[in-house]
Formats: structure tokens, C-alpha cells, sequence
């Protein structure tokens, strides 16, 4: 059997707190926040824990299966210093952290892309370092390690002119993570540090809910419902659709990409006294973006056409 969390207490299901996160709450003395971006195994953020019991220590990770093992060391190591978010690094930057509010953070051999054509997937752009730089206390600081000269040299270009000094280094072995020790067995002992330390504020806006605005129509033909997505810079997938006649509900699965934020979810389709309604299924977990918005206007206007289709 897979060895499982022992407690789920330290994750924080981001879709269901405040935005920004009031990390007061979960760290009422912390001296600092520290974040780990991509904590892979864990074991460096929890050493991290261990050695700074007076900071505040959010680890982001988007991989279930690391977050899953990283509770599990947590709930052994019985540290309470952690939290830790499921979620794409550049969504924890635009939505759950207050401007000036961090304090430091580290990035261990992130993911470096090497493929020109996927390039846009490197997670250290300059719009990226740009939310980072607005999330950072003044003299605030990131260090990002790697073994991949070439992401070391663009993350060095991106991060130019945007706010921070650049110090970079070659360094030896000494965070013992799972990428660490494979470079090693390779035979590879040098990486490239590349520190940033905040030297002027740029200001990045927080992403803000959108208040949606839900729909109904008074007539709907459930057999003649062929919602139609769309690809501009918002991009909606319809993906499934299921009727079930004796509860008067309609299910439509989408999947939303706005940028890298996805979003997979359910429209719900209920009739309520004299009209269908139009709204997010429940349980879904949304965060209200105009993507979302996009995708109940495109259910609303292929329930308007079913009736169409019928007459
Ligand atoms: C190459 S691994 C390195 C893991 C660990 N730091 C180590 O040194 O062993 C990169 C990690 O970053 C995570 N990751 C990649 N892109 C991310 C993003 N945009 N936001 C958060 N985590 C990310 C991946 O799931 C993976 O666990």
C-alpha cells in the first residue's frame, strides 16, 4: 500500500480561503514568510522548518504525489511551521500574497525546459520575477539553484532591469533534495546559484476575483444542447454533457485556460420554478476569473440556439 498523509492539516485548500491569504492566521508569530517554490520530496523545506521554527514556511507545488509525501514527513517530523498549496507558483504570486509581504524564497532545480518550443513554460520569465519582485518585503530575497546553464543564463536576462541586484554563483552539493542527488550520481558537483536581492519595488497589481454573473432562461432543449468553445486569449474546451431528466439538471464539463491558469470544472443547468439556471456546479472549486465568465456566456448562448433547434 502507498504510504499515505497522516494529516491533511497543514494544506491549504486555496480556492476556499481569503485572497490575499491572511498568513497571520497560520503563522501568528512567525518573524518572516518564506516560500519554497516546487518542493519536490520535501525534505529540504521541512529541514528548512526544522532550522527557522520562528518563520512561516509555505512550500508550492503543483504535484499532488510530492504535496501527499511532504504531509506525510511533516505530520513525522511533527514541524508546524509548514504550510503547503497545490497550486502553479505564478497563481500563488498574482492571487494569495499580499504586496511588500515576503520575506524570502527558494527555488531548487526547477523544471528548465530545455526545448526551444517550450521555452514559454519556464517558470522565471520576466512577468513571473515581476509579481515576485511586487510580493517581496524591500531587501527581500530569491534564490533559485540549478544544474541547466542555459536557464541559468536566460533566468539572468529575465530577471535584468526588474528590480532586483543579481549575485550568481557556482556552488557545491548541500540541499540533499532528490535532484540534487541525481546530478551527483551523475557525476555533476558544481550548480549555478543566481541570488536576487529586492532593490526596487515594482508594483503588480493582485488578480482579483471577478464577480460573475450567472444566467437563466425560461426555455431549454436538453437533447439540443451543443455549446461551442472558444480560442482567443481566453481558451474554453466543452468537454462532456449529461442530462438527468428526473432531477431537471444539466451538467456541462469545460476546461478553461486563461495564460498557464487551467481550470476544469462543471456549468450546472437546473431548472427552479419557471427557468433554467445557469451557474458554476457546486464542489467544483472555481476561483471566478473572466474565463469562467466566458464559459457560463458560451452555455447560456448554446441553450438559447437548443431552443432553436427545435422550432
Ligand atoms: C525538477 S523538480 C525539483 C524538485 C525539488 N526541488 C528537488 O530539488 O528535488 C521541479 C518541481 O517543481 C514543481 N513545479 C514545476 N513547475 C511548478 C510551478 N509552476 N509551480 C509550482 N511547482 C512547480 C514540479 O512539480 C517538481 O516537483
Amino acid at each position: 500500500m502507498k504510504p499515505t498523509y497522516l494529516s491533511l492539516k497543514p494544506l491549504i485548500r486555496w480556492h476556499e480561503v481569503e485572497h490575499p491569504v491572511q498568513w497571520s492566521r497560520f503563522f501568528p508569530n512567525a518573524s518572516r514568510l518564506h516560500v519554497e517554490i516546487g518542493f519536490g520530496l520535501g525534505d529540504f523545506l521541512i529541514k528548512q522548518a526544522q532550522e527557522h521554527p520562528d518563520w512561516g514556511i509555505i512550500g508550492l507545488e503543483m504535484a499532488w504525489i510530492s504535496i501527499r509525501r511532504t504531509l506525510r514527513k511533516i505530520a513525522l517530523a511533527g514541524v508546524t511551521n509548514v504550510r503547503l498549496v497545490q497550486i502553479d507558483a505564478r497563481q500563488a504570486f498574482q492571487r494569495l500574497f499580499a504586496d511588500q509581504s515576503v520575506t524570502s524564497i527558494d527555488s531548487l532545480f526547477p523544471c528548465p525546459w530545455p526545448k526551444m518550443r517550450h521555452l514559454k513554460h519556464r517558470l522565471f520569465s520576466r512577468d513571473f520575477l515581476q509579481s515576485v519582485n511586487s510580493r517581496l518585503v524591500p531587501g527581500g530575497a530569491v534564490r533559485i539553484v540549478t544544474d541547466h546553464k542555459d536557464y541559468f543564463e536566460w533566468m539572468c536576462e529575465q530577471a535584468a532591469q526588474n528590480g532586483f541586484i543579481l549575485f550568481s554563483n557556482k556552488i557545491t552539493p548541500q540541499f540533499a533534495t532528490k535532484y540534487e542527488r541525481k546530478w551527483l550520481d551523475l557525476g555533476v558537483d558544481r550548480f549555478f546559484e543566481l541570488r536576487l536581492v529586492k532593490k526596487e519595488h515594482i508594483s503588480v497589481p493582485l488578480k482579483e476575483d471577478k464577480a460573475l454573473k450567472t444566467h437563466r432562461v425560461a426555455h431549454f432543449n436538453h437533447e439540443r444542447l451543443f455549446p461551442t468553445g472558444c480560442r482567443d486569449d481566453i481558451v474554453v474546451d466543452f468537454k462532456d454533457y449529461l442530462f438527468d431528466p428526473l432531477r431537471q439538471k444539466g451538467m456541462v464539463r469545460a476546461v478553461v485556460l486563461e495564460g498557464e491558469f487551467k481550470q476544469d470544472f462543471w456549468v450546472e443547468i437546473q431548472k427552479r420554478e419557471n427557468y433554467w439556471h445557469i451557474h458554476p456546479a457546486k464542489g467544483c472549486g472555481i476561483i471566478p476569473s473572466a474565463g469562467i465568465q466566458r464559459t457560463l456566456d458560451l452555455v447560456k448562448q448554446a441553450a438559447d440556439q437548443s431552443i432553436g433547434f427545435s422550432r
